[in-house]
């Protein structure tokens, strides 16, 4: 991977040439009280040539936790400037280097338990390599795989010497993670704004965070971390190119990202389509992202602005009952062409979102079951039915 530094030095960016940002501001979008932590990150573009439109996502490759680094540096029993070659790119750099930026330290394999089987001595714990490695014992080495970690293995056979580049090789790619373009480049020619949800979860009874946002919200020092990055584009995923398009924008949590980029161009661009968004969250008091700037949109007769905040009453509220509750003015929007947008989870929200949209497609355009489910397909094949979900 060649990382451009200047505009001049390398004309094109693209996964395997990145341009190096900074990070220009960050803080925290939910407030005290919140459940969760999502941050507003914005990137400094002045030395990074990048060009990206709304919709795009940019790709980043993390570093990884340098206090998990060294734990897997002294579980290895290596020193951090020893010699190691990048398995995938033949590129020498020191073991550092390579556990910091290129290899998967989460994920553990099966060559991995392989490697150990093949170094172990003590008879037992052989015999736990070798049992966890028959086939007929797949379940056992799927669970072992998915609650164990590679500095879990190096404790757990502490006494394995392996030699340290069939160690190195065993390692998965560290690969890039994806954040949805929260700003539009007319208004801020030399930054992008993202929207990073922080990713905690539970490993072995520690608390532990998501690589690449836990390297963007936490790790990356403002103004000096070098953030290696290029543009992922969205293919269809971006504003109409007739300003005069009625818009509606769904997007719960950091599914909202998008549309603040596309708001900031169309309120730059004086466009004159209509806009509508759903958004959602937990609590209105501490998880109502860029409310501010929505609400001003909105005062200002150039927004329609739905609201379901889940965690504010007893029952669930989703962006979909808001939209349920408006199936009429949906419906009228489509039929005037509207482009439809979602944006998010894609595990379930979006599934109920298209769900939504065929109920409503039945109840306003009075279309049977099947209609409904071609009528969505054709607005897919028109491009008026758009999804960027992760
Ligand atoms: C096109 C696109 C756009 C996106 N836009 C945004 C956006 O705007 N904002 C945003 O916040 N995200 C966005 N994402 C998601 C983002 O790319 C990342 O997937 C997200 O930030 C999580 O990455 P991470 O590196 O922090 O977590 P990872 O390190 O990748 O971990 C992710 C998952 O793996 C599990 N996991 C990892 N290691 C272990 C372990 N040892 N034990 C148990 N579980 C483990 C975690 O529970 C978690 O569920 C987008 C994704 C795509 C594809
Ligand atoms: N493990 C973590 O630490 C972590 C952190 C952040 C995000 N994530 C994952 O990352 C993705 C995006 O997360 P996000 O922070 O942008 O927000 P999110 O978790 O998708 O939540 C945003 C809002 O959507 C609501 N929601 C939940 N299920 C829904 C559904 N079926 N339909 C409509 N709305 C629904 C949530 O309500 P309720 O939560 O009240 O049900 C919340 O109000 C999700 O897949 C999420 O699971 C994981």
């Amino acid at each position: 991977m060649i990382i451009s530094e200047s505009k001049e030095e390398h004309p094109v960016i693209d996964r395997l040439h990145p341009a190096r940002a900074t990070i220009k501001e960050r803080f925290l979008l939910t407030k005290t009280g919140s459940t969760k932590h999502t941050f507003h990150v914005s990137l400094d573009l002045s030395n990074a040539p990048v060009r990206f439109k709304v919709g795009d996502s940019i790709g980043i490759y993390p570093q990884n936790d340098p206090m998990l680094v060294e734990h897997v540096i002294q579980a290895m029993k290596a020193k951090a400037d020893d010699q190691v070659t990048d398995p995938r790119s033949g590129a020498a750099m020191t073991l550092w280097e390579f556990l910091s930026f290129k290899a998967n330290l989460s994920r553990l394999t099966s060559s991995f338990l392989k490697l150990f089987y093949e170094c172990e001595h003590e008879h037992d714990k052989k015999n736990h390599l070798h049992r966890l490695l028959q086939q007929e014992n797949k379940p056992l080495l799927t669970q072992y795989l998915s609650s164990h970690d590679p500095l879990d293995l190096f404790k757990e056979y502490k006494d394995v010497v392996a030699p340290l580049q069939e160690l190195c090789a065993q390692f998965g790619p560290l690969l890039p993670r994806f954040y949805s373009v929260a700003s539009s480049q007319m208004v801020h020619p030399n930054e992008v704004h993202l929207t990073v949800a922080l990713f905690t979860f539970t490993h072995q009874g520690e608390q532990r965070y998501g690589v690449g946002s836990h390297f963007l919200c936490h790790l990356a020092k403002v103004g000096q971390t070098s953030v290696p990055i290029y543009v992922q584009p969205a293919h269809h995923f971006t504003l109409p190119a007739e300003d005069s398009a009625p818009i509606i924008m769904v997007g719960p949590g950091t599914g909202v990202a998008p549309y603040r980029a596309f708001l900031q161009e169309r309120m730059h661009k004086g466009a004159t389509g209509k806009n509508w968004l759903f958004f959602g969250e937990r609590n209105k008091h501490s998880d109502y992202f860029y409310g501010e700037e929505f609400e001003a949109w909105k005062a200002d007769g150039k927004l329609r602005l739905d609201l379901a905040f889940s965690r504010d009453q007893e029952k669930k509220i989703y962006v979909q009952h808001r939209m349920e509750e408006n199936a009429k003015d949906i419906w009228a929007w489509l039929q005037d062409g509207a482009y439809f947008y979602v944006c998010g989870d894609a595990h379930r929200m979006a599934k109920d979102v298209e769900h939504t949209m065929q109920k409503i497609a039945g109840t306003e355009g009075g279309m049977s079951e099947e209609a409904a489910k071609a009528y969505i397909k054709s607005l897919r094949t028109q491009k008026r039915y758009l999804a960027d979900v992760y």
